[in-house]
């Protein structure tokens, strides 16, 4: 690991570009509403943005189905916008991330539409096709991430197309040497436009056996790729093209499925720097019913096991900048209201999350929204959710006995769409996000947990934000070692040491209060962020609900 690598003191702000800020008043967020809110951003102290794709696309999936990599979406805004963005993002030393769906297109991609004309067209084997199976239906028995079989049928031909997502989605046959170099010239044209960095969208599922064998009952299409051969060839290549770009591209891939172990052989040999798992939301199965699908039942966390899994990934990653680390994103509700109390200790739980996870080793990112104790996109209505699963489950539930308010809170608290309400500017209509349009998304408006309001007050969530955003750009807490502490259940404590500096960290990740014994000189001096005054006395400190409590002694 150099030194020099920028990522290395990277604290991350995403952005689902749709629900951010709406410049032209048409109820979806755009990049002028972004460029608007750039001072907002640097006001935050982070140093690097991630957007969610803004290029062309058939929004089926929200830009994840992409028609043209290299230029905007109109609904998102013009060529000049972009430009207007880079330069802004660089005049103010911001880095740039952008997402890149490299598993799949559009269907609406001009690649898809000369591959449809038939086995002959030079584009065909940009896609993956497989034939009928003996007795004439889909090849084998793969699903579809989003439901449903992984094979389509061509509309003009006889054979079937992969899409690992949604049917709209065909998957790109990274076999083939022409569509690796495609890619490769489109990296270059968006790093040569500016870009810092890439998110390598679902990059496991570029490695396909073409034999096409059919699964075990029991086999995730998710853990079946083994990183060997040629899924660590593709990124070889791909990383070659960055290493030759004269500027430091940093390059995270999205494995949800990855464990410790996992992520330590994708970062091996520098070929991704980081790595973004979900399995540190241990939800805790044992507590879903059998009767009801799984996905959408909602479950509390087991904490024990997520203490064991950020020990395993913080010590797997030490020798490294350490693992990638978020509540959220667009694709999971928001964690504080799924796993803490957003109803009694709002704060409390918002501002003691973020500590417990950001001042770990690692790289923070934070989803917009985050910073003011957003709650979840809140739907009363099944049938307004995008999720295919979402109303089955509401009847599958309801027939089982289950109340309207109890299916609608499990679905809320398990669908991706509720992650992607509106940005919370202020308490007006239209939350400051839209002037008087409609938003995209069901939406609400809300005193207090809204920019506006917590600009004002120095004890808000968002200004707790930036001290600790501030104390994350420290040396102790982004190069030092981690250690966690030996405590009862729901406490969540670590020290961090760097040179002759040590820093404790102390989270109570429940609302029953708790004392722990400190072993080592800390007093109310040390104190450098906490959500509540510290009650200290013989070498205890008192944890309340939701708290925590950083000290740093040099
Ligand atoms: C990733 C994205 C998700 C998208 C999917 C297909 O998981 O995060 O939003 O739907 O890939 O591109
Ligand atoms: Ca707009």
């Amino acid at each position: 690991m150099s030194e020099k690598q920028w990522w290395n003191e990277a604290v991350i702000y995403q952005i689902y570009p749709r629900s951010f800020k709406d410049s032209n008043n048409d109820g979806i967020g755009d990049l002028k509403g972004i460029i608007q809110k750039l001072d907002y951003i640097e006001s935050l102290g982070v140093n690097t943005l991630w957007i969610n794709p803004i290029v062309s696309s058939n929004q089926v999936d929200n830009g994840y189905d992409v028609i043209d990599y290299k230029h905007i979406d109109s609904l998102f805004g013009t060529e000049e916008d972009v430009d207007t963005f880079f330069s802004e993002m660089k005049r103010r030393g911001l880095k740039v991330i952008y997402d890149l769906p490299l598993n799949h297109t559009s269907i609406a991609h001009p690649w898809f539409k000369e591959a449809l004309k038939g086995p002959d067209n030079p584009y065909r084997n940009y896609y993956i096709w497989a034939d009928a199976s003996d007795d004439g239906t889909y090849p084998n028995n793969w699903t579809a991430a989003f439901g449903g079989s992984a094979w389509s049928k061509e509309m003009n031909g006889d054979q079937y197309f992969l899409h690992t997502f949604k049917k709209e989605m065909p998957d790109l046959n990274w076999d083939h040497e022409p569509l690796r170099k495609e890619m490769i010239g489109i990296l270059n044209y968006l790093m040569d436009k500016g870009v810092d960095g890439f998110r390598l969208d679902a990059f496991i599922y570029i490695d396909v056996d073409k034999e096409f064998p059919d699964k075990e009952a029991d086999q995730e299409t998710q853990d079946v790729i083994e990183y060997g051969g040629n899924l660590k060839q593709y990124l070889n290549e791909l990383n070659q093209a960055l290493t030759d770009h004269e500027n430091e591209i940093f390059l995270i891939g999205e494995a949800t499925s990855a464990d410790a172990e996992k992520i330590r052989e994708y970062t091996n040999n520098s070929i991704l720097d980081g790595v973004i798992t979900l399995q540190h939301f241990t939800d805790d199965e044992t507590l879903k019913i059998e009767e009801l699908p799984q996905m959408n039942q909602h479950v509390p966390l087991d904490f024990e096991k997520f203490k064991r899994i950020q020990k395993e990934i913080q010590e797997s990653l030490k020798d490294k900048c350490g693992p990638i680390l978020f509540w959220n994103n667009h694709d999971h509700p928001r964690a504080p209201q799924k796993y803490g109390d957003m109803d009694n200790y709002r704060d409390e739980t918002a501002k003691m999350m973020a500590t417990l996870l950001y001042l770990q080793k690692g790289i923070p990112i934070i989803y917009y929204g985050e910073e003011v104790g957003m709650n979840n996109a809140w739907f009363d209505d099944p049938s307004n959710i995008s999720d295919n699963s979402a109303f089955n489950f509401y009847q599958e539930a309801k027939a089982f006995g289950w109340s309207h308010d109890k299916i609608m809170e499990n679905l809320n608290l398990t669908v991706r769409d509720a992650s992607r309400g509106i940005m919370q500017w202020t308490d007006e209509k239209g939350s400051g996000f839209t002037e008087n349009a409609a938003p995209w998304i069901i939406s609400n408006q809300e005193a207090v947990y809204n920019v506006k309001d917590q600009e004002e007050s120095e004890s808000s969530i968002l200004n707790y934000y930036r001290k600790l955003i501030k104390l994350k750009k420290t040396d102790l807490f982004t190069k030092g070692d981690w250690k966690l502490l030996n405590t009862q259940d729901k406490i969540y404590a670590y020290e961090r040491t760097f040179e002759d500096i040590t820093g404790r960290v102390y989270c109570n990740f429940s609302a029953e209060e708790a004392e722990v014994t400190i072993d080592m000189p800390f007093n109310t001096d040390s104190l450098v962020l906490s959500t509540h005054e510290a009650d200290l006395t013989n070498g205890k400190i008192v944890l309340p609900a939701y708290s925590a409590f950083v000290f740093v002694s040099e």
